[in-house]
């Protein structure tokens, strides 16, 4: 099945099994491999990816209805000359990361939930989260991580 979308900015045409997992193509295909995969059952959050604005689990969807996507993984969060995004920052500087293997499905939902929701409180955060798991860092920094950015969104 034929499909032009473009990752990170740039274009992607494909030719691909119809049943071919959003996922499986930005790890196998693109070689972005800062995706990861955890439950592959939309459970974890560890796949998530931005498409068209919105977080989604890339392990619960189909490269086929990436059709004129636009898609963000967390390879193209940071600038092209390297400076971090704001969300990123924030979690190196808070410690919102141990073993890293939910952080960047973590900062990219982090980036979605500021995005559609810029004044949630720390509940809202916690609950707006709540699709992505973190087995190492009890979410403490995590969430210290989103406040920051928030609160330097608030002074800007
Ligand atoms: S791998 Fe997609 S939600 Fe767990
Ligand atoms: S930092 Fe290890 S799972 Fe979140």
């Amino acid at each position: 099945m034929p499909v032009e979308f473009k990752v990170n900015g740039k274009d992607v045409a494909a030719d691909v099994p119809p049943n071919t997992l959003l996922s499986t193509f930005i790890r196998e295909n693109l070689r972005l491999t800062g995706t990861h995969r955890g439950c592959d059952t939309a459970q974890c959050g560890a796949c998530t990816v931005i498409a068209n604005g919105r977080a989604i689990k890339s392990c619960n969807v189909l490269v086929a209805q990436m059709q004129g996507a636009d898609v963000t993984t967390i390879e193209g969060l940071a600038k092209p000359d390297g400076t971090l995004h704001p969300m990123q920052a924030a979690f190196k500087e808070c410690h919102g990361l141990q073993c890293g293997f939910c952080t960047s499905g973590m900062i990219l939902s982090a980036v979605d939930l500021l995005q559609h929701h810029p004044k949630a409180t720390e509940s809202e955060i916690r609950a707006l989260l709540e699709g992505n798991i973190c087995r190492c860092t009890g979410y403490q920094n995590i969430v210290k991580a989103v406040q920051t950015v928030q609160k330097q969104a608030t002074a800007a």
